[in-house]
């Protein structure tokens, strides 16, 4: 009986496909490591991640994105752009930190309007919390933040909670218009439902 060709599904332009899923990423065969660095987990349509990209043609960037659709179509905008400084990743976030990216790796790490998981019996699902808070503190260099957004106040409230346990990242200010941050796909979204945002801006010490 003949056998079929393995299948493999084509890349698409500007994503960055591990050779190996099991190891630790060798982050400067993708970017320059004398650059920034900054990752934008959960990108969705990317318009976030494409808006810095083009107002920072100096700094890297990676968007992790768990959907195929969504990854397609950030891959093909930047294509259209002609962006060489953002590539996308098709993986989940936490695994991501956790076993992909070096240590000491990213100076931003981003994470806006994530799935609230409303229900109490689905909090468990929430990214912000400590196996998160961990990765995060791993990845970045000392110095670097986290930056959080959300729409809904119970998480809010959940992650400063979990942020003001963790001892490794210090909470600090974040007042709109402090710097260049464009608003995301979602951020717009709630913004015409009349919804309000609110921010947390973590930073990790520099020894
Ligand atoms: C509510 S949307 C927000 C998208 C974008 N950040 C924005 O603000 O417009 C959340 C996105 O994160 C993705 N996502 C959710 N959990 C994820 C995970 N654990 N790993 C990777 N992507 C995830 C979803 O597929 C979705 O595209």
């Amino acid at each position: 009986m003949a056998i079929s060709p393995q299948r493999t599904r084509p890349s698409e332009p500007n994503e960055l496909v591990p050779l190996d899923y099991f190891s630790e990423l060798p982050l400067e065969q993708f970017f320059d490591p004398d650059r920034a660095f900054e990752i934008d987990l959960g990108c969705g349509d990317g318009k976030f991640v494409l808006e810095m990209a083009q107002h920072y043609p100096e700094r890297n960037f990676l968007s992790v994105e768990r959907l195929l659709g969504r990854v397609r179509k950030v891959c093909r905008r930047s294509k259209n752009l002609g962006l060489k400084n953002l590539k996308v990743l098709r993986l989940e976030s936490l695994y991501t930190l956790e076993w992909l990216l070096p240590a000491e790796a990213a100076d931003r790490i981003h994470l806006l309007c994530p799935d609230p998981w409303p229900k109490a019996k689905h909090h468990r699902r929430r990214l912000f919390q400590e196996p998160f808070l961990n990765a995060v503190t791993r990845v970045l260099k000392g110095g670097g933040e986290l930056l959080f957004k959300t729409d809904h106040p119970d998480y809010y409230d959940w992650s400063v909670e979990h942020l003001d346990s963790f001892a490794r990242l210090e909470k600090s200010p974040w007042t709109e218009g402090d710097f260049f941050y464009p608003k995301t796909d979602f951020q717009l979204q709630w913004e015409a439902e009349g919804k309000t945002l609110q921010g947390l801006r973590a930073r990790k010490s520099v020894n």
